[in-house]
Order: structure tokens, then sequence, then C-alpha cells
């Protein structure tokens, strides 16, 4: 056995006999001597830019990798997708899908607005949460219902009112307009109307507690009393049975009406009495300006009601980016409202896969993997982090690093103390630009 201090000596005599200064190797710890080769410091850049009228290639002539098409190409969603055309070199391995743009959903048309969603049907690796993008004309309702899943939802464009009745007999009516949330436990029976607007109704986003949620599969109310006998209907609520000479034969779903009262009070049978709100006025919240953007998290701690679901609303300006972090539990459904992004996901085991989404698309990003959110485009980039969770919590990689012993960061990393003392120990969220 040998000794550091034997070994440490033995390198002095090694390198003053190849003419090196002895204090070179005296001075500074040694290197851990690499076991593994570094790392390629290509940088792996855009291979083109998108407002260029061009055919793309999947070639990295830096690496020698690739070749043309020789088959057809789509080219339109090749240029939306640059990072599936040609990877980084330092994608490797196999991630299930995590990508699914709105625009591919199979769209519910109705009077009075349409409906499409993305469950694990669509996008196996998404068995957490799934989503519905709505749209309701003015005064339109999605139907008095309710389903075994709780949903959180957020308002796009226009405004809504909601209501729902808890199972101890208590009423809540609410107002939210864009970007405001609502929030419904599991089986609450709710409803939701677009009120008038200019906008002409209004678009939001529902997230469920569960991948497999379908939003063809909840319980209306239409369609419960099409499936009971008459006669008990008329013995249900202690009335004559022509009283329901014009129930519907069969759902509803989403069916035009005139709009609510402007004034919420006006619509109450019974003033509002819910020990907590079932809306949040997210848009009020101001939010926290970083270097790259900002952010704002809504969770139990300010919406006590919303248990298992939670959101952050992130900006980034262009050339910035949402750092490198992961969630340690919580599974995270995002969805991109403006501007241009790519992520990688690291997945353990030498795992990766970098992709690119746009207004409109949704990424899935199990517990635990390693991402970030690069604005990729030349204007503001917002999106929002959904959990399924009731807290928001992440992990900074940049933090970790900055607060963990710096000799075990230098054994890892062999980064050199200048770039370790450089490393943020306050969590940044959104970094602006490379130095
Ligand atoms: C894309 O455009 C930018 C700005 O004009 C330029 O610096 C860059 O080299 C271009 N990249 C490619 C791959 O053409
Ligand atoms: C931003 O990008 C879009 C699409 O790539 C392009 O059409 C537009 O000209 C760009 N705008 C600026 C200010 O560069
Ligand atoms: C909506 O409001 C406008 C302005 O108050 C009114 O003119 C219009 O009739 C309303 N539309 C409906 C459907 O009630
Ligand atoms: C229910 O209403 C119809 C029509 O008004 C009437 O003929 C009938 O007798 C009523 N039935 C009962 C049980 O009251
Ligand atoms: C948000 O910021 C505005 C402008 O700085 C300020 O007037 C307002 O009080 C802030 N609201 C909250 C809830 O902190």
């Amino acid at each position: 056995m040998h000794s550091w201090r034997q070994i440490l000596s033995t390198l002095a005599l090694l390198s003053s006999a190849v003419a090196v200064p002895a204090s070179s190797a005296v001075t500074s710890a040694p290197a851990a001597s690499p076991t593994v080769p570094y790392a390629s410091d290509d940088p792996n850049l855009p291979l083109w830019n998108e407002s260029e009228n061009i055919v793309p290639e999947p070639i990295r002539s830096s690496l020698g990798l690739g070749a043309s098409v020789l088959g057809p190409q789509n080219i339109p969603i090749e240029l939306q997708n640059p990072d599936l055309f040609a990877p980084p070199s330092t994608d490797s391995g196999a991630v299930p899908n995590y990508k699914w743009p709105f625009s591919l959903s199979h769209n519910r048309l109705q009077t009075g607005g349409w409906a499409r969603q993305q469950n694990v049907n669509a996008m196996g690796i998404a068995t957490a949460l799934a989503g519905v993008n709505m749209r309701l004309e003015v005064g339109a309702i999605r139907e008095m219902h309710w389903h075994i899943d709780g949903e959180w939802a957020y308002i796009i464009q226009g405004d809504l009112r909601i209501s729902t009745v808890t199972p101890e007999g208590q009423v809540y009516i609410g107002d939210v307009s864009q970007g405001d949330i609502w929030y419904f436990p599991a089986g609450y029976p709710h409803s939701i109307q677009a009120k008038n607007t200019t906008a002409g109704g209004a678009e939001f986003l529902l997230v469920f507690d569960s991948g497999s949620f379908s939003e063809d599969s909840t319980f209306l109310l239409t369609d419960w009393l099409a499936h009971v006998p008459k006669e008990v209907i008329a013995k249900n609520f202690q009335v004559n049975i022509s009283a329901f000479d014009h129930i519907p034969s069969r759902e509803l779903y989403i069916f035009p009406s005139a709009p609510p009262p402007v004034n919420p009070q006006s619509d109450m049978v019974v003033p509002n009495d819910t020990p907590m709100p079932f809306t949040f006025a997210m848009s009020k919240v101001n939010a926290t300006q970083t270097s790259g953007g900002s952010y704002k998290v809504v969770d139990q701690r300010t919406f006590p009601v919303s248990t298992t679901v939670c959101s952050a609303e992130i900006t980034v300006e262009v050339g910035g980016m949402r750092e490198l972090h992961w969630h340690p539990t919580e599974p995270e459904w995002t969805y991109f409202i403006s501007g241009q992004a790519r992520i990688t996901v690291y997945a353990s085991s030498a795992q990766a896969t970098t992709m690119n989404f746009q207004a409109g698309d949704i990424a899935y990003i199990p517990p635990s993997f390693g991402h970030y959110v690069e604005n990729t485009g030349n204007s503001t980039l917002v999106f929002l982090e959904i959990f399924r969770s009731g807290l928001f919590q992440d992990i900074s990689l940049t933090q970790w690093l900055a607060l963990t012993p710096p000799e075990l960061v230098k054994a890892h990393l062999g980064l050199d103390d200048a770039t370790i003392a450089s490393l943020s120990r306050v969590k940044q969220e959104v970094v602006g630009p490379a130095h």
C-alpha cells in the first residue's frame, strides 16, 4: 500500500524527470486521474435557422455524423423538430416520447365550442396527468358534470363562471379571467360557462390528476337522467312525471346558452359558504424577476383547496433558459403558451433526448428526470409547469453544486476554484443568455 504522500513525491520525481517544474505537481491538488475520457467539447449548435427557406438535412458535419435524405421529407415537421431530425451528439438511448402537440389531438366539435385532449393513450409516458384544451363561445356551457379525477384549470383567454357544490352541501360560485386558475376535487359536481366578453367567450386548459382521464368519460347530468326510468326520476325529485317531458335523450356536453348575469351574486341560490375558494386569481400574483425572465408559483400554500395539482408560470426572455433542475417526486405536465423552446430530458442510465416545442405543445417530464427549458426563439417564451402534487418543489443543479464541498465538486467535474466560487448559491430558476 502506498500513501498519498508517497504517490505525490513519486509524481514530483517523475515530473522533474520530464523537466516539468516540480512546483506544478505539488502545489495544486492532483486532478483525479481520469478513469473515462473527457466529454466532447462540441457545442452542438443549431444546424439551420428556422426562418431560412431550406431543405433540412440530418447531418452534423462537425462530428462526421449523418447523411442526406433520399426518400420523402415532411419539411415543416422536420423544421419544427430539428433536435429530433439531427439530434445533438449528447443525446443517447431511447427516452419515451414526451411531446404532444394539441394540434395532433382529435377535436370534438359542438355547437358553442370544442374540446381536444391528451391523455396516456396519446403519450404513453404521461401516466400521472392528462390535459384538455377547451373553447366556449359567449354563454356556452360545458354541461354540469363530475368525474373520478381532480381537475385543475388555467384560463388562456376570456372570462368564465364556474360553480360547485360540496359533499357537505356548501356552495361556491366564482369568476375567472385570463391567467387565473380553478380546482375541483375528484368527484365534485361542477359547471363551467363562458361570460359575455369582447374576446368572444373563452378558451382554457384543464389538467387532470390521472394520465388515464378521458374527457369523453365524464359523468353528465343529462346522460345520467337519460338512463334512469322516468318514474324513478319523478319519485326521486318528488314531482309529477310530466315535469320531465323535455329532458334531453342524450348528453349535451357543450351547448349554447344566454351568458350568465354580470354580477355573480345574482347567480347565487345561497351565498358562497365553502371554507375555501375553488378559484384563484393567479393573474394578480406578482412574478419573481430573475436574470433571464420571471416565475410565479401557486400551490397549496396560497391556494389550499388544490391538493393534487400545483403550477408555476414561467417566462424566459430571448436567449435565456429555465435552469438545469428536477422535481424530486412530482410528475410534470408542461404547456407552452407562447414562444419556442427546446428541452433535453435526462432519464438516468445515459438516456437523454432533446425535443423542440412551440405554443400549444405539451411536454411531460417524470419525477426526478433532469431537464432544462431553453428559449430557442426570438420572442419571450411563456409556459406552465403543472405538477401532480399539492406542493411545488425543485432541485437546482447550480445550487446543489454551489452548496456542496468544493473539493467534491472538483473531484467529479475537474472545475477550477474560480468557476466553483462563481456558482449561484441562490436558486435562479431562469437564467439569462450565456456569458
Ligand atoms: C443563424 O443566424 C444567426 C444570426 O444571423 C447566425 O449568426 C448563425 O450563424 C446562423 N446559423 C446558421 C446555422 O446558419
Ligand atoms: C422571429 O422568428 C420568426 C420565425 O422564425 C421570423 O418569421 C421573424 O422574422 C423573426 N423576427 C425577428 C425580429 O427576428
Ligand atoms: C354582450 O354584451 C354586449 C355589451 O354589453 C351586448 O351588446 C350584447 O348583447 C351581449 N351579448 C349577449 C349574448 O348577451
Ligand atoms: C301529473 O300531471 C298530469 C298532467 O297535468 C296529470 O294528468 C296527472 O294526474 C298528474 N299525476 C299525478 C300523480 O298527480
Ligand atoms: C404587485 O406589484 C405592484 C407593482 O409593483 C404593486 O403595486 C402590488 O402591490 C403588488 N402586489 C402584491 C400582491 O404584492
